[in-house]
């Protein structure tokens, strides 16, 4: 995109300084274009797309700032530069005012506008590699600085590891606030795709026809405001990878037209009829139940097919409670740094609260929980009572939702799955987990050893 040639319009209505310019502007690699006068630069501009427009202020048909005025309205990021005959400061400051990038007293000195327009150039490329820059959400991050050691989150580490260097649809599936994001950005950091663009967009937080310009573009005058061609999320994400968040709240014809680019590859700009041919990873993200929602008919079901070629589901905070303890110490390092405070860590029955609470926002919630905190205490550990009054507790949330009890079990098997549970819940913490079995320390050993449970 870079490599393709400048397009610099110059608008003066004198034409052997138009020439001049023009053979400076040359020999530096840029496509020239010309207009005369103020009107003929306002008619250019809402047909073509210029990078740099340099122009006169005292024309006669149309003058300098009307049409600077006039270009603003149909393209406001186009730097235009002025430049005039007298030196008048207010003039200058009016131009300025109304968005001119640059301002030039004739006689013009060539080298300070050449390098003036290189300048511009710079600047807008990398405003540009900014924004995306700004969208690689966690830029340096490495699959290390996912916080889990539980056997749910280590086989989604396995089915990330596998799936990101290939090109493969990936969609994650999960509650909110179990890292989705996290996960999608680590897997384009360990993709092939690294060192090309990672564009998001959310789709739960634009209704259709906005969401529907974001992702696929839109052509001047498409609808009311598109007052210039614009591209779409697709196509920065060209030769990257798009992260289509919140996949499960968009509408059915946004369904139809985003098929249409996994299948094809292809799409129209709104209110356009050239096609666009795009090379895009994909990464979906929901908190919904796809599965539901297609059998509701609110989703389609080839588009649920074709994004769940590997798909990854992060498990609930609360089905892996071993990872508490590990994530509210990473937190709390990380708050207790930004905010100047030496805490050490958490008593033991501070770590006992957390892990008793069945977390329904999951890992987002546990890291507001810890924020809080470490801004809260000024001991060196965090206590009970520094922490909020929880009040649902974990295991009953646990034995509700997942029912060991079954017809057609053995209460042996029942037993051991309970105290596989039990413990995995508490982190292997024999005094707490005899205390939520109801039994005697000594007991829950024995039961260890009958299962031959290994811990
Ligand atoms: N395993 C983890 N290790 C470290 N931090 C985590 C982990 N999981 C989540 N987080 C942090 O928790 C917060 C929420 O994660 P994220 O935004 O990725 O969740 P989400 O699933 O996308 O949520 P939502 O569905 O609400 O969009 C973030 O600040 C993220 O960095
Ligand atoms: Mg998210």
């Amino acid at each position: 995109m870079n490599n393709k040639k400048k397009k610099i319009l110059i608008v003066d209505d004198d034409t052997s300084h138009r020439v001049m310019i023009k053979a400076n502007m040359i020999e530096k690699d840029y496509e020239i274009f010309e207009a005369e006068n103020g009107a003929e630069a306002i008619e250019l501009v809402e047909k073509d797309f210029f990078d740099l427009i340099i122009m006169d202020i005292k024309m006669k048909k149309v003058d300098g700032i009307t049409a600077l005025k006039k270009i603003k309205e149909i393209s406001p990021s186009i730097p235009v530069m002025i430049m005039t005959a007298y030196s008048s400061v207010q003039t200058a400051v009016e131009a300025l005012k109304l968005g001119a990038a640059e301002y030039f007293v004739k006689p013009l000195d060539m080298e300070t506008v050449c390098h003036s327009v290189e300048r511009t150039f710079n600047y807008l490329m990398l405003q540009k590699e900014n924004k995306t820059l700004k969208e690689q959400l966690h830029k340096n991050f490495e699959i290390s600085s996912i916080i889990g050691k539980s056997i749910a989150m280590l086989k989604v580490f396995e089915v990330l590891a596998l799936s990101a260097p290939s090109d493969a649809t990936i969609l994650i599936l999960g509650e909110s606030g179990t890292g989705k994001e996290l996960i999608a950005s680590a897997i384009y950091q360990n993709s092939n795709r690294k060192e090309k663009p990672f564009i998001k967009i959310n789709c739960a937080a634009l209704p259709e026809n906005l969401l529907e310009s974001e992702l696929f573009g839109h052509e001047k005058g498409a609808f009311t405001g598109a007052v210039a061609k614009r591209e779409g999320r697709f196509e920065l994400a060209n030769s990257g990878t798009l992260f289509l968040d919140e996949i499960g709240d968009m509408t059915l014809a946004t369904q139809a037209k985003v098929l249409r680019v996994l299948q094809e590859g292809e799409f129209e700009r709104l209110g356009g009829e050239k096609t666009v041919k795009v090379d895009v990873r994909i990464i979906a993200a929901t908190n919904k139940d796809l599965e539901a929602e297609v059998k509701e008919g609110n989703f389609r079901k080839d588009l649920f097919f074709r994004l769940s070629v590997v798909p990854i589901t992060i498990p609930a905070l609360r089905e892996r409670m071993q990872d508490i303890p590990l994530l509210a110490e990473f937190f709390l390092s990380k708050y207790a740094e930004k905010n100047n405070r030496i805490i050490r860590g958490f008593t033991p029955a501070a770590l006992d609260k957390l892990m008793r609470y069945d977390w329904p926002g999951n890992v987002r919630e546990l890291e507001n929980v810890i924020e809080r905190s470490a801004i809260m205490s000024f001991d060196q550990l965090i206590k009970p009572e520094t922490l909020p009054d929880f009040t649902n507790a974990a295991t009953a949330a646990v034995i509700e939702r997942e029912p060991v009890l079954q017809p057609g079990r053995s209460i042996k098997d029942v037993e051991k799955e309970l105290i596989l549970k039990t413990l995995e819940s508490t982190n292997n913490n024999i005094t707490r987990a005899a205390e939520l079995l109801g039994i005697s320390r000594r007991t829950l050993h024995n039961k260890i050893n009958e299962y031959k449970i290994e811990m």
